[in-house]
């Protein structure tokens, strides 16, 4: 059996307001994840400026975490095997004009600041990522 791995996602601002949360947790589905958490949360700008601290020397750090704290997100724990970079190519490049066809970027995207959905780039950070927004009880 190929080993399972857990990577966190989430449904950004713009696709939550746009009403794309169903659309893309069906693409999500589909594509073989097993939901394993899932929160509607709307960010404060101190709990995005701690989820985004690895970027804040970044000069898109103050757009990115004002942006991510305008309204809900769809915060999720998301199991498959090769579950970190599955879900980096399901969602496509950060840059929406740069992602493939038929990736969740190039579909609901809008641009690099509002591009639908985030992803863990590598085992470290989705552990960090997972643990900053639930709890060990909510992902048994
Ligand atoms: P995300 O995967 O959530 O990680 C950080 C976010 O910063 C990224 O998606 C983009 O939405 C945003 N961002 C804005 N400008 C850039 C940039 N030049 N490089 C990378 N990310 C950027």
């Amino acid at each position: 059996m190929e080993l399972m791995e857990r990577t966190f996602a989430i449904i950004k601002p713009d696709a939550v307001e746009r009403r794309l949360t169903g659309q893309v947790l069906a693409r999500i589905e589909a594509a073989g994840f097993t939901v394993r958490a899932m929160r509607l949360q709307h960010l404060t700008k101190a709990e995005a400026e701690g989820f985004y601290a690895v970027h804040r020397e970044r000069p898109f750090f103050g757009a990115l975490t004002d942006f991510m704290s305008s309204g809900p997100c769809v915060l999720l724990a998301l199991e498959a095997p090769n579950a970190i970079a599955e879900w980096r190519t399901l969602m496509g490049a950060t840059d929406p004009g740069k992602a493939d066809a038929g990736t969740l970027r190039k579909d609901f995207g809008s641009s690099i600041d509002r591009n639908a959905t985030h992803g863990s780039d590598a085992p470290e950070t989705a552990a960090f990522e997972l643990g900053y927004f639930f709890r060990g009880l909510e992902l048994r």
